[in-house]
């Protein structure tokens, strides 16, 4: 069983987010990971059963925040190391009047960050657990003295019963690069995206709206807004590179898809003293049928 409930983790590593009637988030201080969200007592994300708990390695699953760099980097680890540091929970889970629960959890710069890529950073991601609805939201404050860039993403893996009857809908007309071939451009054509290979792409420009997984085998799908992230990332490795992936068992690929809310295409620009928000709304739907 993927690790998915408190009880599996140290009580110091984790934040239990409880909204009451299976609906709850489960968040790792490694990255500030959400390593789950249920949803009316079904799972929505994806976690590899190989997942690594060492408080070094990126988590394999789950919400990974990547900042200040998406994909490789010549200053530092793949998709940054936001996700491999310690956050600090800076506002404890509580309940508003309606019952929806927040937290707040913060990452500065540090000594270590500051060898990778010499800016003073606050970054606060705030979660906001509602009836149906998962909002992220993520701030970057620019506390130095001097300007910087940075691309950023939420990395999320969505759990899905059968990659061959998932889709993605919602990025028809949009422009992407495909990473399999060597960042070849061209327009998607689908309105309904499949996947049957490896399959790494980044949308341009996206709508604010996709939906993930509404095909008709009876479960539930997930529609995912986003506000000031342009870009989105589809993802699976597919199974030849899943063998390759130490933290990634070999037949989970047909388990996940991600669908990942990003600025990635062009850095972010933010002048010191400047902040910059960027969020996503991942909304439940269950099965109609
Ligand atoms: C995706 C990238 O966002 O993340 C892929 O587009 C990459 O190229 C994947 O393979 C996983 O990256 P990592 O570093 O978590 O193995």
């Amino acid at each position: 069983m993927a690790k998915q409930s408190p009880s599996c983790f140290p009580s110091s590593d984790v934040v239990f987010l409880d909204r009451g009637n299976g609906t709850s988030v489960l968040v790792h201080l490694h990255g500030a990971t959400i390593l789950s969200w249920k949803c009316h007592g079904q799972e929505v994300l994806f976690l590899s059963e190989k997942a690594v708990f060492d408080n070094k390695k990126a988590i394999r699953g789950g919400i990974p925040v990547v900042f200040p760099n998406f994909g490789p980097w010549d200053l530092g680890p793949q998709h940054g190391f936001a996700r491999t540091k310690r956050w600090k929970l800076e506002v404890p889970p509580r309940k508003d009047s309606s019952g929806n629960v927040v937290a707040e959890f913060i990452l500065e710069d540090n000594e270590a960050t500051r060898a990778v890529w010499d800016f003073r950073f606050r970054l606060v991601y705030t979660v906001q657990v509602m009836d149906k609805t998962l909002t992220l939201n993520v701030t970057v404050n620019n506390v130095d003295s001097k300007d910087f860039d940075f691309t950023c993403l939420l990395h999320t893996y969505f759990r899905i019963p059968d990659i061959s009857k998932t889709a993605v809908i919602g990025l028809q007309n949009t422009k992407y690069v495909d990473k399999v071939k060597d960042g070849e451009k061209a327009t998607e054509t689908r309105e309904e995206i499949r996947i049957d290979e490896n399959y790494d792409r980044v949308y341009m420009d996206t709508p604010s709206e996709i939906v993930v997984g509404k095909v008709a085998d009876g479960s539930h799908s997930i529609i995912m807004q986003t506000f000031d992230f342009p870009d989105t990332v589809v993802w699976n490795p597919w199974a030849d590179k899943a063998k390759g992936m130490s933290d990634f068992g070999d037949d989970e690929y047909i388990n996940m898809v991600c669908v990942e809310a990003g600025c990635v295409t062009n850095r972010v620009q933010l002048n010191a003293g400047q902040k910059f928000e960027c969020s996503q709304k991942l909304t439940f739907v269950p099965a109609t049928q």
